[in-house]
């Protein structure tokens, strides 16, 4: 098995930044790369918040956060990641961006380098194909919250190396997680089943079964999920679970990975990154944000702190303009 000490990791969003602090933790150096200061800034900070909390509450001592964030170093340049013996991949589900950056780390690390992404619904094969290494390609697939979540989807692909493969699956181990195996298919095995399911409690909610409250209500009661579909919609990101959908329909064209017609207007202001995205739910945070909803067409100028979110739901199914203020 290969000798893993520095992890590179590209990406600081709330899965690289997540990402990066379990590898941190488990005491491996790592690096960083993003493509704008202001995004190495905002994991830092994500991370510096996590730690502080763990100081806090007596997990962790000052001085073994100042040594933790001391393993992790920040950068703009994509050459800093040519020392990594493994790198992970966590940029946005956009494939020809993904295989622009894997031709590119090819050039640039040595043969012996792993790479992994950390994709949720493309496959693995569609990204190691642009490189001379898809024996040295495979995927491991965390979830959201990184630091909580145990579990890590490893992802073998017809061409992924034995050796690569028992690499990363102990590599996974030694961060604390639980690895299962999946077939490099679309969605693996945790959103091949997540995504119909979220996707449904909206069609639920088109078709009037429940409001947003009772149906989160109803799965978090009746079934023990920690949050309901809306609420992990929300927690996931409307424009992911847009993302993510679109490509899995592309990919199996069956009806139940079809975004919902109304998804892809609830999840439009954050795929055109314009104001903050809209949400099922309405958490103490959003509620404390006090935004203002106007839309000539229909007369909803409404402070949103004011609408119960079932009302909001409503009024954001009707009414277009809503996702857009
Ligand atoms: N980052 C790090 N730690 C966090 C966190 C975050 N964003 N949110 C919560 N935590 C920690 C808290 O610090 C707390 O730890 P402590 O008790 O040791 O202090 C612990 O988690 C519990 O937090 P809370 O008491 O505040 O809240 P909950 O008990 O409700 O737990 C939750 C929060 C862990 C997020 C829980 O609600 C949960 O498990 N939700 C479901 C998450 C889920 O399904 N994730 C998978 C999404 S799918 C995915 O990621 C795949 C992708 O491809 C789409």
């Amino acid at each position: 098995m290969a000798n893993i000490r520095t992890v590179g990791v590209v990406g600081a969003g709330l899965m690289g930044s997540g990402i990066a602090q379990v590898v941190a933790q488990a005491g491996y150096s790592v690096v960083v790369r993003e493509v704008e200061q202001r995004f190495l800034d905002k994991g830092l900070k994500a991370i510096d918040g996590q730690l502080r909390r763990a100081v806090e509450k007596g997990r962790m001592s000052a001085e073994e956060k100042a040594k933790l964030l001391g393993r992790i170093k920040w950068t703009l340049n994509l050459e800093d990641l040519k020392g990594a013996d493994l790198i992970i991949e966590a940029i946005i589900e956009d494939l020809p961006l993904k295989q622009e950056l894997y031709r590119a780390l090819d050039r640039l690390c040595p043969p012996a380098t792993i790479f992994v992404s950390n994709t949720s619904s493309l496959t693995v094969m569609a990204m190691a194909s642009v490189t001379d290494r898809a024996d040295r390609f495979a995927g491991l697939h965390f979830f959201n919250p990184v630091p909580v979540m145990k579990l890590v989807e490893v992802v073998r692909t017809i061409r992924t190396s034995e050796e690569t493969y028992r690499t990363v699956f102990e590599f996974a181990k030694s961060l604390g997680k639980e690895p299962v195996t999946a077939k490099d298919n679309s969605g693996f095995i945790v959103n091949r089943l997540l995504l119909p399911y979220l996707l449904d409690a909206i069609r639920a909610l088109e078709a009037g079964v429940g409001t947003v409250e009772d149906i989160d209500k109803a799965m978090m009661l009746g079934c023990n999920h920690p949050m309901g579909p809306f609420t992990l919609l929300d927690f996931v990101g409307l424009d992911t679970s847009y993302f993510i959908a679109n490509i899995m329909f592309e990919e199996y064209r069956e009806q139940r990975y079809a975004p919902p017609r109304f998804s892809e207007r609830w999840s439009w202001p954050a795929i055109t990154g314009g104001s903050p995205a809209g949400g099922f739910t309405i958490t103490p945070a959003r509620r404390r944000r006090s935004r203002t909803w106007g839309c000539d067409a229909c007369g909803h100028a409404r402070q949103a702190n004011m609408l119960p979110s079932s009302e909001i739901a409503e009024a954001r199914l009707t009414c277009p303009e809503m996702n857009r203020s």
